[in-house]
C-alpha cells in the first residue's frame, strides 16, 4: 500500500468521522430544541401570558405545529442520507465506518420519529375551530391539564345532531378563568373526585382559587357536602333580626363553630371587617334607620337614612343589588321598605352566604373579579359599604365602576355609603366616581375619628343620568 493511499484512507476516515460527529451534534441539537419548543418553552409560554399581555395564547399551536414540521425536514433528510448511502455501498463494498454511519442515522431516526408519533395528527392542530366564525387555532385550554374532569369541562360540546341550539350556537362553550391556568395544581386538586360521589369539603379551596382569578370555576359532578342535620329554617316574620341554627352552616373551615361566637364582640373570631354584623340586635338592627353619630356635637356623619335615600326617587326604587361585607342587614332593611336587595357576598372567615339565606334574603356568591350577571340598565339601586374602600386599585374601580353604571337603569342610584380612604387618597377617589357625571343628591367627606385623623369617610347618592350624555 503506498503512502498516499493511506493517507488517503486516514483522510477519508478522518472526513467521515467528523461528518458523523457534526451531524450528531446537529441532532441532538434538533431533538433538544424541539423538545424545549413542545415542552418547556411551552409551559414558559404559559407562565408568560400572565405577565405579558403582549403574549397572546394563539401562538401556543403555532409553535406546535412548526416544531411537527422541523420534525418533518429532519426526518426527510435523514431518510435521503441513509437512501444515498445504501445506493453508495452497493456500488462498493460495505466498510465498517459506512455501515456504523448508517446504523448511527437508523438510530437517529428512530427516535426522532418516535417523538413525532407522540405528538397530535398535523390535521388535528390545524383544526380551525368555528367559534363565531373566527377561522384561527387557538390557545387550547385542554392541552394544560392533566385531570380528566376538567379536560371534559373545558372542552367544546358540539350539539347533538350537529345543528344549532336555540340560541343559534353550534356548541356549549364552558369557560373556566384564565387565573386557573396559574393555579393548575390547586385546580386539578379540586377537580379530582369520583363522579357521582360525595365531594371533598372544600367550599375553601374553591373560594381560594375564585378569589385568585379561577373564576369562573369550572362545574363539578359531585354532590357538594351539607350540614350533618339541616332543620328547616325560620319562618320570614322571625328570621330576619335572629341568629339561625347554628346545625345550618358547616363549620369546619371557621374558627368560630357557631353564630353565637360570631356574635359576640370579644371573641374576634370572625372576618375583623365584620366585627359587629353577625350581633342583629345592638349593632346591625339600628343601620340606616337610627343615626349612629359618634359625636352628636360634631354633627358630622357620613352614614345617611334608607328613608332619606327612597325619598330621592319616591316610589321607584324597587329593586338593587348591596355590594357588601356584611351579613345581608342592607337587604332586610330595605325590605322592610319593599325593595328587594341581593347582597353580593364571598364567605370570607364566616358563613356570610348561609347566614343571608338563613335570614330569608338572597346571597349572590361573586367575588370582585367578575363583571356582575345583570343585564344593562336594570337596577334601581347599588349601594356599597366597607367594600371598595382605600385598598382598590384606581382602574380596577374604574372598571368596576363602569360596570355597575352599566347595570342600572337611568334615573336609577348609586349610594356610596361610608367609603375611606387616606387624605391623600381621597381627590383621586373623588375624581373616579365624578367621571360618572351622575346627578349629586348627597356628596358628603367627613373626618374618620379613629385613627388621629389620617383618613376620611365619603358618602354619596348619585343619579344616573339618561344617555347618551350629548
Ligand atoms: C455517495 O457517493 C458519491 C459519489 O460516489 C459521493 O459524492 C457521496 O458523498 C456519497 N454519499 C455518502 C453518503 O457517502
Ligand atoms: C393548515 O391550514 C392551512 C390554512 O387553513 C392550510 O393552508 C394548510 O395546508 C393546512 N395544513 C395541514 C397540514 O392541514
Ligand atoms: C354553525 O354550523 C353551520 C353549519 O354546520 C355553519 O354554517 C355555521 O357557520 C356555524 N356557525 C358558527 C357560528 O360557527
Ligand atoms: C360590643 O362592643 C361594643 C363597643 O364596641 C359594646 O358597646 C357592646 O356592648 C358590645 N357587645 C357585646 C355583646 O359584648
Ligand atoms: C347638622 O346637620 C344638618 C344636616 O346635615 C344641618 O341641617 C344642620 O345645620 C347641622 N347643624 C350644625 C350645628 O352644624
Ligand atoms: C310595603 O308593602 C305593603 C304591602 O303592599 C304595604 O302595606 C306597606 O305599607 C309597604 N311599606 C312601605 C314602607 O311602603
Amino acid at each position: 500500500m503506498s503512502k498516499q493511499s493511506v493517507a488517503w484512507k486516514l483522510g477519508t476516515w478522518r472526513g467521515i468521522h467528523s461528518s458523523l460527529f457534526l451531524l450528531g451534534v446537529l441532532c441532538i441539537f434538533i431533538l433538544v430544541a424541539t423538545f424545549s419548543k413542545l415542552y418547556s418553552f411551552r409551559s414558559l409560554l404559559i407562565a408568560e401570558t400572565f405577565c405579558n399581555p403582549e403574549n397572546t395564547h394563539r401562538s401556543q399551536p403555532r409553535t406546535r405545529i412548526q416544531a411537527k414540521e422541523t420534525l418533518e425536514i429532519v426526518i426527510q433528510k435523514i431518510h435521503r442520507e441513509i437512501e444515498e448511502l445504501q445506493r453508495n455501498s452497493s456500488l462498493s463494498s460495505l466498510s465498517s465506518s459506512t455501515s456504523k454511519y448508517n446504523s448511527f442515522l437508523a438510530d437517529i431516526l428512530g427516535l426522532i420519529e418516535s417523538v413525532q408519533e407522540s405528538l397530535p395528527d398535523m390535521q388535528e392542530l390545524n383544526e380551525t375551530r368555528h367559534f363565531l366564525g373566527h377561522k384561527q387555532p387557538f390557545y387550547d385550554p385542554e392541552d394544560h391539564f392533566l385531570i380528566e374532569e376538567i379536560r371534559k369541562y373545558v372542552r367544546v360540546k358540539p350539539n347533538r345532531l350537529g345543528k344549532q341550539n336555540f340560541m343559534g350556537a353550534n356548541g356549549t362553550f364552558t369557560s373556566i378563568g384564565h387565573g386557573c391556568f396559574a393555579a393548575k395544581k390547586e385546580l386539578e386538586e379540586y377537580m379530582e373526585y369520583d363522579v357521582g360521589e360525595i365531594c371533598d369539603d372544600d367550599w375553601k379551596l374553591a373560594q381560594k382559587l375564585m378569589v385568585h382569578g379561577c373564576d369562573p370555576l369550572p362545574r363539578r359532578r359531585c354532590f357538594s357536602r351539607a350540614p350533618k342535620l339541616y332543620t328547616k329554617p325560620l319562618p320570614i316574620d322571625e328570621s330576619i333580626w335572629k341568629l339561625p341554627d347554628d346545625r345550618n352552616v358547616r363549620w369546619s373551615q371557621y374558627k368560630c363553630k357557631n353564630f353565637a361566637c360570631l356574635a359576640c364582640n370579644s371573641t374576634r373570631k370572625g372576618f375583623f371587617k365584620c366585627a359587629n354584623c353577625f350581633d342583629l340586635e345592638n349593632h346591625e338592627f339600628p343601620r340606616w334607620v337610627r343615626r349612629q353619630n359618634p359625636d352628636p356635637g360634631a354633627n358630622l356623619t357620613a352614614d345617611f337614612l334608607a328613608h332619606e335615600v327612597l325619598d330621592v326617587k319616591p316610589g321607584e326604587i324597587r329593586i338593587g343589588l348591596d355590594f357588601s361585607v356584611g351579613t345581608g342587614t342592607f337587604a332586610a332593611r330595605m325590605r322592610e321598605f319593599n325593595v328587594t336587595i341581593v347582597t353580593a357576598t364571598i364567605n370570607f372567615g364566616a358563613p356570610f352566604s348561609e347566614m343571608i339565606a338563613l335570614r330569608g334574603l338572597v346571597p349572590l356568591y361573586l367575588t370582585i373579579n367578575q363583571r356582575l350577571p345583570f343585564f344593562d340598565n336594570t337596577l334601581d339601586l347599588i349601594h356599597t359599604t366597607r367594600f371598595l374602600d382605600g385598598w382598590i386599585d384606581f382602574v380596577l374601580l374604574d372598571f368596576v365602576l363602569y360596570d355597575w353604571d352599566r347595570v342600572l337603569r337611568p334615573g336609577g342610584l348609586l349610594w356610596i355609603d361610608s367609603f375611606f380612604c387616606v387624605k391623600e387618597d381621597l381627590d383621586d377617589y373623588l375624581e373616579s366616581f365624578r367621571m360618572l357625571r351622575y346627578k349629586k343628591h348627597k356628596w358628603v367627606v367627613v373626618p374618620k375619628l379613629d385613627k388621629d385623623d389620617r383618613e376620611v369617610f365619603f358618602s354619596a347618592v348619585l343619579e344616573k343620568p339618561p344617555r347618551p350624555f350629548r
